[in-house]
């Protein structure tokens, strides 16, 4: 009997626990914008790493190309409407350099915007070469934001 209020104790516990806010359980909750930013990024990722494996050959997949740069184009006109002032911070791995350093974040945006759009165009008009140039384009606008205005992951 004994053990079994022990164990009810100790689950009663655990399940108190998993209604805690996780702020209070040491970790700060990431806002609602921020798991929508952390989204649209995360598709970013998926398509150019799917973008590489076909152009290196690794899947043979070349009718999936054009969908893959489409899909970079189309996050990439969603991507310049998502910061509004005062939403990075805690809870988001957004730098509040952002909005001290507006005029450089949105040159930035646009640097990715203007080579996903090379990257769609190259793919479209079936020119590998413009394909492979806007591809190293955009992973260097993605590095050159983040060293700046993304914090390190929790
Ligand atoms: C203009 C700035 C900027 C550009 C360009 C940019 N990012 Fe990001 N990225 C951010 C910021 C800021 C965050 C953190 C957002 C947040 O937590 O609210 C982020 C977060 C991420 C994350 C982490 C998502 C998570 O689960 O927390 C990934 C992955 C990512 N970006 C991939 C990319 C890729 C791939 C590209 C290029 C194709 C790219 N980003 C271009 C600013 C940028």
């Amino acid at each position: 009997m004994r053990l079994l209020t022990a164990s009810l104790t100790a689950s009663l516990a655990l399940s108190l626990l998993a209604l805690l806010p996780s702020s209070v359980a040491g970790q700060v909750e990431r806002t609602a914008l921020s798991e929508y930013r952390a989204g649209l990024m995360n598709t970013l990722s998926t398509h150019n790493a799917s973008l590489r494996a076909i152009r290196s050959g690794e899947v043979s997949h070349p009718d999936h190309l054009l969908h893959h740069a489409r899909g970079i184009d189309a996050v990439t006109q969603m991507l310049t409407a998502v910061w509004p002032e005062g939403s990075g911070g805690e809870g988001t791995r957004a730098s509040t350099t952002i909005w001290e350093n507006g005029e450089d974040f949105r040159t930035k945006v646009r640097a990715l915007r203007e080579a996903a759009m090379r990257l769609r165009e190259g793919a479209e008009a079936g020119d590998m070469g413009a394909v492979d140039a806007a591809m190293s384009d955009v992973g260097q606008t993605c590095r050159a934001c983040h060293s700046d205005y993304r914090t390190r992951a929790n």
